[in-house]
């Protein structure tokens, strides 16, 4: 009873630390899990969540060296906090590493949540390490309420296919959008590696961003202008920034005032990368004829992996 009151009681008290409108975006500062209890059920179209990783990363107030069993139990109930806003046509997308990546499946699944791509964010710049594989991934994994209804947006995130770039296949040039295809499900590419050093989109004092490209390709691929999009961990706005960008409503919930403050300004001034413009390809492959890198023909580009305008930083404890 007492748990059903104080339930309710937050409900009523989700309240905008930051708010802007034309689109509306918000942000909210404190724990997710109480700020989603306090907004309307089913009222979101698409949720983006990069969780803290329990990596010991200095997030501020954040605590990130839980228990193995107290992280586990915090992850479970973030979920359930999503899915209780999460529309029947929306989407829910989650950045976790090897770790939880299965723990966070199953609970999903068990749910009934359909999982729609288990994509790949391949980055280049692992940690060094010499007890195992560097790791150069995070998963990206993309679940829909109804396989059916969800919004899915393809034509709004082609990529030049290894077909028209590499091979010159004459058929690509007869498709509705000739020498492109749907992306892959194993991301990467140049803007597409970790925001380290001297990146241009970094930001000051955020342990871990995601490059704009990412929640690029998620927003366009996943909502409609004016649709309704929420990160619960906020950090550095790369979410809100972007989503705003494109013209959708959005929420950020950030546990540190710090970086909400932080996260806000970046909101008001917008992204760095966001803009037409025909993508490079990212094969593997040189040009079958010219034995180039294989860039798409009507534009020239950097290197095929990303990490090209930033450096690696030795004690970053997460990718
Ligand atoms: C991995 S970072 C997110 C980075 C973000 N995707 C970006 O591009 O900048 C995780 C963020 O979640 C915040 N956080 C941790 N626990 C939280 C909680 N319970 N509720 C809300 N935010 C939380 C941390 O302070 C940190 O800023």
């Amino acid at each position: 009873m007492a748990a059903a009151s104080s339930k309710a009681e937050s409900r009523l008290m989700a309240k905008a630390t930051y708010r802007l409108t034309d689109p509306e975006t918000e942000v909210y500062i404190g724990d997710c899990r109480e700020v989603l209890d306090g907004l309307p059920e089913k009222s979101v179209d698409l949720i983006f969540a990069d969780p803290p990783f329990n990596w010991d990363v200095p997030y501020g107030e954040w605590d990130d060296s839980r228990s193995r069993e107290e992280y586990l139990t915090f992850t479970q109930q973030w979920l359930d906090a999503c899915l209780r806003v999460l529309n029947g046509h929306g989407s829910l997308w989650v950045n976790i590493p090897d770790d939880t990546a299965a723990e966070i499946v199953v609970h999903l699944k068990r749910r009934g949540m359909t999982m729609i791509n288990w994509c790949i964010w391949h980055f280049r710049f692992g940690q060094h390490r010499v007890g195992n594989f560097i790791v150069s991934k995070v998963h990206a994994l993309y679940f829909a309420r109804n396989r059916e209804t969800r919004i899915w947006n393809p034509d709004t995130v082609l990529e030049p296919s290894d077909r028209a770039a590499i091979y010159d296949d004459p058929r690509t040039r007869e498709t509705k959008q000739p020498g492109l295809r749907v992306p892959l499900d194993v991301w990467y590419g140049p803007l597409w590696g970790r925001i380290q050093g001297n990146n241009r989109e970094r930001r000051k004092n955020h342990q871990n961003q995601i490059p704009e490209v990412y929640l690029e390709r998620v927003i366009r691929a996943c909502s409609n202008d004016g649709h309704l999009v929420l990160d619960p961990f906020l950090g550095s706005g790369t979410t809100c920034t972007v989503a705003r960008a494109l013209r959708r409503r959005s929420i950020g919930i950030e546990y540190s005032g710090q970086n909400a403050a932080s996260a806000w300004e970046r909101i008001q001034s917008g992204p760095i990368r966001l803009g037409p413009g025909v993508p490079e390809t990212n094969s593997f492959m040189a040009h079958r004829k010219r034995g180039g890198n294989g860039t798409h023909p009507s534009s020239t580009g950097p290197a095929l992996f990303g990490d090209s305008d930033s450096a690696p930083a030795e004690s970053d404890p997460k990718p």
